[in-house]
């Protein structure tokens, strides 16, 4: 089982990774995260060296991206925990928070 978990640097990804890890070692996890200011790769330090463990660092906006790893790693799931998490950043900049096109 592969198993590509977006936002995976921030609080709630990295301890989702860790709990999938420890209890199923045979899962392989890639991480996706764009390592913004809310993200922290030391977060994920006690993983990395984790032979099922990868982190990629991208933005989950950026469609080549996101499609040339789903087709490296073929994953049967992914978990979004990508996130613009802080409320009052969305208040004082509320243009992150909305989609562009
Ligand atoms: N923290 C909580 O107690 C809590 C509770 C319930 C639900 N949630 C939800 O869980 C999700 C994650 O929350 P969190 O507290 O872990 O947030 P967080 O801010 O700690 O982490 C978000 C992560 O997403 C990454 N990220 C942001 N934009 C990205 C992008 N465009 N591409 C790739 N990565 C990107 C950041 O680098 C960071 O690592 C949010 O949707 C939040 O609303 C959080």
């Amino acid at each position: 089982m592969t198993v590509i978990v977006t936002g995976g640097a921030g609080f709630i990804g990295s301890n989702f990774i860790f709990h999938m890890l420890e209890k199923h070692p045979d899962y392989r996890i890639i991480c996706l995260d764009k390592l913004t200011y809310a993200g922290n790769l030391s977060t994920l330090e006690s993983v990395m060296g984790n032979e099922n463990f990868a982190f990629v660092k991208a933005d989950i906006c950026d469609r080549t991206a996101v499609y040339s790893l789903f087709e490296k790693e073929k994953p049967n799931i992914v978990v979004n925990f990508a996130a613009e998490s802080h409320v009052d950043r969305s208040i004082e900049t509320p243009i992150f928070f909305c989609k562009q096109t």
